[in-house]
């Protein structure tokens, strides 16, 4: 097993950072994390029912402490950020920190929506399109701050995302 890549993906929602990142634990045998499913484990219940019943802010702390985790792990994986970890700052810092090399995947907002749309994963962030789209357009500043930037073509597999990535990157 490789444990010496250390890979946060972040974007928006439904842009396919979770496709991409199990793709790039094939090619590099270094374990994948996902980030919102250790959110959900810590807190017993799923992301729309914590925002739903505890709020946002509940939410992100939620999120910050399991990132914390992760990076004090000395080990590399390949971590699949949720679309919102990226744009607090304290996360930034402590990814850019620890040796992870942050990418920003990003592709139209229509891509994104589509597979928002027709995802089986429930983002109460995301439930009307035009919230969506505020965020998504708020949101770019941010993520531009990341190390590297793909941006997905119409047309492209997640997989041909990730080969890229692993030529480019690692
Ligand atoms: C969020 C993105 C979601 C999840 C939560 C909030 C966001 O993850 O963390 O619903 O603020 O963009 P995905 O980007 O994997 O959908």
């Amino acid at each position: 097993m490789n444990h010496s890549v250390r890979l946060a993906l972040t974007g928006f929602m439904g842009v396919g950072k979770s496709s991409i990142a199990r793709h790039l634990e094939h090619m590099t045998g270094c374990p994948r994390i996902d980030l919102d499913s250790l959110v959900e484990e810590r807190a017993g219940k799923s992301i729309a029912e914590i925002i739903d019943s505890d709020g946002v802010t509940r939410f992100r702390e939620i999120e910050a402490e399991c990132l914390s985790k992760v990076i004090e792990a000395d080990h590399g994986c390949i971590l699949s950020l949720g679309g919102g970890t990226w744009t607090i700052a304290a996360n930034r810092d402590l990814i850019k920190h620890s040796g992870f090399t942050s990418i920003w995947l990003e592709s139209s907002f229509e891509h994104c929506w589509y597979n928002i749309k027709f995802s089986r994963k429930e983002r109460p962030l995301a439930r009307d399109k035009d919230a969506a789209r505020k965020l998504f357009d708020e949101r770019q500043k941010v993520y531009c701050l990341a190390d590297w930037h793909f941006l997905i073509k119409p047309g492209s597999t997640s997989y041909d995302v990730a080969i890229e990535i692993a030529e480019q990157v690692l």
